[in-house]
């Protein structure tokens, strides 16, 4: 098994910081880098991927910076890009072999590699229809099969449900969480409930910063007594809404239930409730006036 650290890894573009100073050390598992679009994952996995070179700090493999290491390193890794290309008139089969020949695998391995893979990610019926007329998670399928040929030990997955419909990210949950036994699983989301029962580690990332990091109970433990629910009358939603981060609402009748994120009670009849990963999410990005401070 394998251990990544970077060490104060930050790459600005002109003036731009897009990942600012990261340190954080990886081991086998899932890692779940959730953040909101231009919060700098896709910089922050290319990086790790070798692919962009870090303004400033090193990413290690090992103990061995990861530039230097070159193909050995590539040898270790598995990426899917988030705008994942592919030829629309290749089969998903000819595809797969034409990243086999890329990755320099051999050829007998590569056949026997290819069908487990076809058969993981639920494409063996499919494998000879043209990727052009896949839907977006057949796609996102393909492109978690490409990632695998090798049977990498680090695993770099951006955006890897984007598109996909319930039942697929389902499919896409099981698949992640078989893989994360003995490898180190990164894989990022704007969307919560991707990672929330995936990931054993999580890292909420703001402004090129990993604001916080830890297991599901650790981030909810932070978020704690933050969660309130209160139901008032829908005059009041507006003014609630200017102040405040509403995590959700309800029609209650004639009033709207809200869960509302808040240091302090943000309503005399307000009453705290349990936080969810959602509501910790919220509450480590979302600020509004010092409410959160
Ligand atoms: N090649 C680039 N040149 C200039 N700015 C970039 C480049 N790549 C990313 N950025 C900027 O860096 C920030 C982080 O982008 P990105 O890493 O794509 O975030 P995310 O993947 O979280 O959406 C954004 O503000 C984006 O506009
Ligand atoms: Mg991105």
């Amino acid at each position: 098994m394998h251990e990544l650290e970077l060490t104060q890894v930050s790459k600005t573009f002109k003036n731009k910081t897009a990942v600012d100073e990261i340190s954080v050390r990886l081991e086998h598992g899932v890692y779940g880098l959730l953040g909101e679009n231009g919060a700098g994952k896709t910089t922050l996995m290319r990086m790790l991927c070798g692919i962009l070179k870090p303004t400033q700090g090193t990413i290690r493999c090992d103990g061995i910076p990861i530039l230097q290491m070159g193909g050995e390193y590539r040898r270790l890794l598995g990426y899917l890009p988030q705008d994942f290309g592919y030829y629309g008139d290749f089969s998903a089969l000819r595809f797969l072999n034409y990243i086999a020949a890329l990755k320099a695998l051999p050829e007998e391995y590569a056949q026997i590699r290819i069908d487990e893979l076809l058969e993981m990610v639920d494409l063996t019926k499919e494998k000879k229809n043209k990727l052009k007329t896949f839907s977006g998670g057949m796609l996102r399928r393909v492109g978690i099969a490409q990632a695998l040929l090798n049977d990498p030990e680090i695993l770099v997955l951006d955006e890897p449900t984007s598109g996909l419909d319930p039942g697929e990210r389902v499919r896409f949950r099981n698949i992640i969480s078989s893989l994360g036994k003995n490898r180190i699983v990164i894989l990022s989301t704007h969307i919560v409930s991707d990672i929330e029962y995936i990931a054993d580690k999580i890292m909420i990332m703001k402004d090129g910063r990993i604001m916080h990091s830890g297991d599901e109970a650790q981030i909810l433990k932070e978020a704690e007594g933050c969660v309130w629910k209160c139901t008032v009358p829908e005059s009041q939603v507006d003014g609630l809404d200017r102040t405040y981060v509403i995590s959700n609402l309800r029609n209650q009748g004639d009033r709207i239930e809200l869960r509302i994120i808040s240091k302090e009670k943000p309503a005399l009849d307000a009453e705290q409730t349990a936080a969810t990963l959602e509501d910790a999410y919220l509450f480590f990005t979302k600020k509004k006036s010092s409410r959160l401070d």
